[in-house]
């Protein structure tokens, strides 16, 4: 997730407004910026790593010409942050000139095309693909406009791009297909952005872009064209009344909220991910002979899961290990014939890094999963993956978890690839099974939010719960205490639900809420999780549970509060099914008049031992 921005003027420079807008966009990315205006029929540009206002003292922003000018400010999917990998990126000979938020799949092929052509790239970024595209257009004799048409339809994947070129220095054209992108009406100029925040002081104003389409934006007046069709469209304008905190959060509550809610999304850009990182990945595991995967939190609790995915997917046995006691759990035991895959959504926790520097030491070979591309953890790292979930604003990790976990799932996926355990066709319909998560998340959200809120409103006041689940959702439910716990305060536990009789059923006493994940009957669990639901009940326990629609039948006797999501396939079960209990630690969290994006003590990137 990067922000754009564009803008042509009346009057005036460009490049300050364009630089304050990328600012207000920052909540977006924030690992390099850069801006490129025309003046004089010239394109001048600066970018480097860093946040806006560094850059800013180091390059002076502002001090660039021209009225008209595009902007970004990144989050690296990539290419590590870095000057040449900052946006805006060029053509040959810097006539063009492109900002781009989204993932290209298919960059590799058009790179190689390209190249093969002349053109001559200067970053590894998938970006720099397109204004050499719209290079080439424009020297077969299209004018900018078809140029772009030309070039964004031979883009797989997604994007929001804004295009500024000499050639015609007096327009902008701005395209979109799955990133969002939004056209600003203003008096004194027209703008283009990411999103609504960008432009709000400037103007409320605005047209929101669909698939497909492409602005063509001049001072006073802007165009939208359908880029498959060619026909214009009629867009109908809106007002924004949003103050700009509610902007930032996409009209949201709460940026935890916003961040449960693009899941979706989130999840899409996780598929996109080449599978050469994958494949790399899954060969580093299956040559060593010990395999840990190192975490903390939430992230430790996707290698929970992990290891039952990988026992059942791969028949591999990996360890997952909570990151501060690793050194002295397994230390004596790391060599140069172990893998450590270390899974870190900042890729800066010390805890964890301090594990991987002393496996590295001892030879081991660092693997590494993390949303944040040049973090400590990608430099140690021999391989990794940047899951690509976009920034996290809230301290809760909600949409890097089950980012998380479908990066583990492909791994292990993999691994059985290259182990033989499946064929070509099996791998494709695992995969193809994989892909289906985000369209799942989207119909467990539907269906199962307004349920939540009420639940929440019902549960608030308890002073603690169990969480208890079988299998992968042992991990689900250590994730849906954690999440309750670190948001709204309530003293929480979690628990093999097989283990729950051998001690927590102590605790149990009538009106205590224990939290059940329920898999579907013909899981190989389910019939000992109703033994362990109705051992709650029969002592009175409130029986809350995550259940899937062919189980409700079987279980609605026994469960107070069923949460009920559709079935969903096999590998998909541990993304679909913590995103009610996400909901529901959120809205507790919210009806306790708690601010759930800052828990009390808490920070998103734990730097200290
Ligand atoms: C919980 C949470 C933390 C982090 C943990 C590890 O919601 O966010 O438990 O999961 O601090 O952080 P990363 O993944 O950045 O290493």
């Amino acid at each position: 997730m990067c922000g754009i921005f564009g803008c042509i003027l009346k009057k005036g420079r460009a490049a300050p407004l364009i630089r304050e807008a990328l600012k207000r966009l920052e909540y977006r990315g924030y690992d390099s910026a850069g801006i490129a205006t025309i003046h004089g029929g010239k394109l001048y540009v600066k970018k480097d790593a860093g946040k806006i206002d560094e850059i800013h003292r180091r390059l002076d922003l502002d001090d660039m010409p021209g009225r008209i000018g595009i902007g970004h400010t990144r989050w690296a999917t990539h290419g590590a942050p870095s000057q040449e990998n900052a946006h805006p990126h060029g053509d040959c000979k810097w006539e063009v000139a492109v900002v781009h938020n989204g993932i290209i799949e298919n960059f590799d092929e058009l790179k190689k095309e390209l190249m093969e052509r002349g053109h001559e790239f200067k970053s590894k970024t998938d970006t720099e693909v397109i204004p050499h595209l719209i290079e080439e257009g424009l020297k077969n004799g299209l004018n900018l406009e078809e140029a772009v048409i030309e070039a964004v339809r031979r883009l797989e994947g997604s994007f929001a791009i804004a295009v500024i070129s000499t050639k015609e220095p007096d327009k902008i054209v701005c395209a979109r297909k799955e990133s969002p992108l939004v056209v600003g009406i203003g008096e004194d100029g027209m703008y283009c952005a990411s999103d609504v925040p960008a432009f709000l002081p400037i103007t409320r104003r605005m047209v929101v872009l669909d698939d497909w389409e492409v602005a063509v934006l001049t001072e006073d007046s802007y165009k939208v064209v359908n880029a498959l069709t060619e026909e214009e469209v009629i867009k109908e304008e809106r007002h924004v009344d949003w103050s700009p905190e509610l902007a930032m959060k996409g009209g949201y509550d709460h940026f935890m909220l916003k961040e449960i809610m693009e899941q979706p999304e989130a999840l899409k850009n996780t598929l996109r991910i080449s599978d050469f990182y994958y494949d790399l990945l899954a060969a580093s595991l299956i040559k060593a002979e010990r395999r840990f995967l190192v975490a903390c939190g939430t992230s430790y609790h996707a290698c929970v899961a992990a290891s039952y995915i990988f026992s059942k997917v791969a028949k591999m046995h990996v360890e997952p290990v909570i990151a501060s006691e690793f050194v002295q759990r397994y230390g004596e035991v790391v060599d140069e014939r172990t893998a450590v895959l270390a899974v870190s959504q900042s890729g800066e926790t010390a805890d964890t890094l301090v594990a991987v520097r002393y496996a590295k030491r001892k030879g081991a070979d660092i693997l590494g999963i993390t949303n944040v591309m040049g973090s400590s953890l990608c430099r140690i790292s021999s391989v990794y993956v940047g899951q690509s979930s976009g920034p996290e604003i809230g301290v809760a990790a909600t949409k890097t978890y089950t980012g998380q976990l479908l990066a583990l799932t492909k791994i292990a996926i993999k691994v059985a690839r290259r182990k033989g355990l499946i064929d070509e066709k099996g791998e494709k319909e695992l995969l193809e099974e994989l892909s289906k998560a985000p369209e799942e998340v989207r119909k467990v959200i539907e269906k199962t939010k307004e349920r939540i809120k009420e639940l929440a409103v019902k549960y608030h006041n308890r002073k603690s719960f169990c969480f208890l689940g079988r299998g992968v959702h042992v991990a689900t439910a250590m994730e849906g205490r954690l999440k309750l716990l670190e948001i709204s305060y309530i003293p929480s536990i979690a628990y093999p639900a097989g283990e729950s009789k051998h001690g927590f059923i102590a605790v149990v006493e009538p009106g205590y809420p224990v939290v059940f994940i329920i898999p579907p009957p013909d899981d190989e669990t389910f019939d000992d999780v109703l033994s362990n639901i109705i051992e709650m009940k029969s002592r009175g326990a409130d029986i809350i549970a995550v259940v899937p629609e062919s189980a409700l039948e079987k279980v609605k006797d026994f469960v107070d509060d069923p949460i009920v999501v559709p079935d969903v396939p096999k590998l998909v079960e541990p993304i679909a099914f913590i995103v009610p209990l996400q909901l529901f630690a959120y809205y507790v969290s919210v009806a306790k008049g708690y601010d759930p994006d800052k828990p009390r003590n808490l920070a998103k990137s734990v730097t200290v031992k």
